[in-house]
């Protein structure tokens, strides 16, 4: 669930959601999340699903990319700005119709944590479906911690995504779809300009 409410209803505009993106330090973190997550290579099948406005793309050359998001001003916006690099279409992640292509690589960059447990589900379902073998899934939300910052608890409780969890509840939906092995992650506090902490989900299709 998302609030689009009170003050959070301007980050449904794409430009202000782009520029609150890069006040928060977007470029710095999206660079991080390539190299050490996406990890790109010439060619590369990806699939990003609640892919907003699809800015990710600035920090991706030669891969073949398809976006999601249920925001047809996101969309838009992708098509507007990134038509050159990728297609986009608008769909909601828990009922993706099913694709005729595979995929080496699913994102979810700041999508789970909009999500109740029973859509994440469906979407990692979806996503091992469409992956090739070896593929994988990369997510990317914001987690509470224990003896975590006020500061830090502030942020993450103004999110508008309603649904975030500490490490385990994310990795558990995670695990139904990919088994306990499959499933890796890891938890930075380095990656924006305020007090945050931020998981990143590694499955792997065996
Ligand atoms: C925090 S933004 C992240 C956007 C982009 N991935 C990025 O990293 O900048 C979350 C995105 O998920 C989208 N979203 C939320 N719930 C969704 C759903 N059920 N299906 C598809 N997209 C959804 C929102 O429209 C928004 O674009």
């Amino acid at each position: 669930m998302q609030i689009d409410s009170g003050i959070r209803s301007i980050l449904k505009a794409p430009i202000v959601y782009s520029t609150w993106q890069s006040v928060l330090g977007a470029k710095r973190k999206r660079n991080i999340l390539r190299d050490d997550y996406i990890r790109p290579f010439d060619g590369m099948r990806i699939f990003d699903i609640g892919c907003g406005p699809a800015d990710i793309l600035n920090h991706l050359e030669d891969v073949k990319y398809l976006g999601a998001d249920f925001s047809e001003a996101y969309i838009s916006e992708a098509k507007n700005k990134y038509g050159d690099k990728g297609e986009f279409f608008v769909g909601s992640a828990d009922a993706l119709p099913p694709r005729d292509e595979k995929f080496d690589l699913v994102m979810a960059l700041g999508l789970l944590h909009h999500l109740e447990d029973a859509e994440c589900i469906a979407l990692f379902e979806t996503a091992k479906r469409q992956l090739v073998s070896k593929g994988r899934v990369i997510t990317f939300d914001g987690v509470f911690t224990e003896n975590q910052s006020s500061a830090a608890r502030f942020f993450l409780n103004k999110d508008r995504g309603q649904n975030v969890r500490f490490a385990d509840g994310y990795t558990k939906l995670a695990k139904q779809a990919f088994g306990d092995e499959n499933v890796k992650f890891y938890v930075r506090t380095d990656l924006i300009n305020i007090p945050y902490a931020h998981i990143i989900m590694e499955c792997t299709v065996a």
